[in-house]
């Protein structure tokens, strides 16, 4: 098991260890010849183990066909220009990344990538005495944090595999891509760090990572976005027609909007509370590093649902803004149901009907994000706490920003 004891029983082990043997006196320096601009001959004391294999290997280039190589990069065609480069269904080459259009999707990968951190960089010390202590935290406590770590621990890895097996491929533009490159890489960090968790805490892996099918209110959020994946991700499905360009944007929806934009929030919310409260400080600094990656893939997607619909403007319907409207309200039900269950009574001052004020709130916001009508009118937000979190100066960079907003004595600090 992970632990930081451990870390620095490490340390101290190595510290203790007996003093390598001297090192031999080092050889009279020599002078150092001149290099020489002489061409070194081959030694030529070695041979082909196979030299049929090597014959047939040169045929074989003799009569590679570069253009069919290349065959869809037209050969001698017009260089690429910023107006060929579409978000969806786009006919330019897809392995040049400049010249950029889309500003906005490189900037989000160098910030993302500005806020690189890993999950073993977090002090779990305090989290393992609490956890095992018998009185540390209370059943309700207990119960948020195991509900919080089943729930990410596999929604992570559905957000990563619905990247990289069903979305890559039909987003036409390299730097969109480049950035879904960064945000699926946050995603394994993610997984990570929910891992991470587990196991320093000592937790029971095949309850955890079971919850997604075990659990009903866990497994239901889950269902709701594996549900999305599915049809993308038929080695058959091409985008280009109204339907397929819908279904991709169905997609968007689903896993922006909905899975990051709303499942998150309750165990975020949750979790950092806890963190406020000098409890699991450790988990919730992960936590903390993990909603600003996510609110930044957020941004991403609503920016990308934005543009499509601008490029698109025939497929965002009256009917699919009801369909779309009608998803994140869906997202939001379950995220409620959610809520319930892990909050059968007020803990950490909060409880589920709060929460539901709360998740109408977010619901608001991710409806207006992509232009849609708010269906809880004057839902307030009562946890502005949450907003300063996310809203803490993402584009800087992280280490910076660690030292001078976040670090206190080697921790976050939750005022
Ligand atoms: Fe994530
Ligand atoms: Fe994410």
């Amino acid at each position: 098991m992970l632990n930081w004891d451990e870390f620095h029983e490490d340390e101290t082990s190595v510290a203790e260890q007996p003093a390598l043997a001297a090192p031999a006196p080092a050889a009279e320096p020599q002078p150092e010849a001149a290099p020489s601009d002489e061409v070194q001959e081959s030694s030529g004391s070695y041979k082909v183990a196979d030299s049929d294999r090597l014959v047939r290997a040169r045929k074989s280039l003799e009569e590679l066909d570069v253009a069919a190589g290349l065959e869809e990069l037209e050969m001698g065609a017009a260089r690429i220009e910023v107006d060929d480069k579409q978000m969806i269904n786009a006919r330019a080459d897809l392995n040049q990344l400049v010249p950029f259009k889309y500003e906005w999707a490189w900037q989000k990968y160098l910030d993302g990538s500005a806020n690189h951190w890993m999950p073993q960089e977090v002090n779990m010390n305090a989290d393992i005495a609490l956890w095992k202590s018998q009185d540390g935290l209370t059943a309700d406590e207990r119960r948020i944090v195991e509900r919080s770590l089943g729930y990410f621990s596999t929604a992570d890895s559905l957000v990563a595999n619905n990247l990289v097996l069903a979305l890559y491929r039909l987003i036409t533009n390299p730097e969109c891509r480049q950035y879904l490159l960064r945000q699926a890489f946050e995603e394994a960090i993610h997984t990570h760090a929910y891992q991470y968790c587990v196991e320093s805490l000592g937790m029971d892996e095949g309850e955890v990572f079971n919850m997604y099918r075990e659990v009903p209110s866990v497994a239901a959020k889950s269902a709701w976005s594996l549900k999305h994946t599915q049809s993308l991700a038929r080695p058959d499905f091409n985008t280009g027609t109204p339907e397929t360009d819908q279904e991709l944007l169905r997609n968007l929806v689903a896993f922006y909007c909905v899975t990051e934009g709303i499942f998150f929030y309750c165990g975020f919310s949750q979790i950092l509370s806890m963190g406020r409260r000098n409890k699991m400080t450790g988990v919730a600094e992960q936590f903390q590093y993990i909603l600003r990656d996510e609110s930044m893939h957020l941004n991403f997607g609503v920016d990308m649902i934005n543009q499509i619909k601008i490029e698109n403007p025939h497929l965002w319907t009256p009917e699919f803004q009801d369909e779309v409207t009608q998803m994140i309200l869906e997202g939001t039900e379950l995220e409620i149901a959610y809520a319930r269950d892990t909050m059968p009574r007020g803990v950490l001052g909060m409880n589920a009907a709060i929460m539901e004020e709360y998740l109408h709130f977010i619901c608001n916001r991710r409806l207006a994000q992509i232009g849609l009508k708010e269906q809880f009118p004057g839902a307030r937000n009562p946890f502005p706490w949450m907003s300063e979190i996310i809203d803490l100066r993402k584009e800087k960079n992280f280490f910076e920003t660690r030292v001078t907003e976040y670090q206190v004595g080697g921790a976050l600090s939750w005022d």
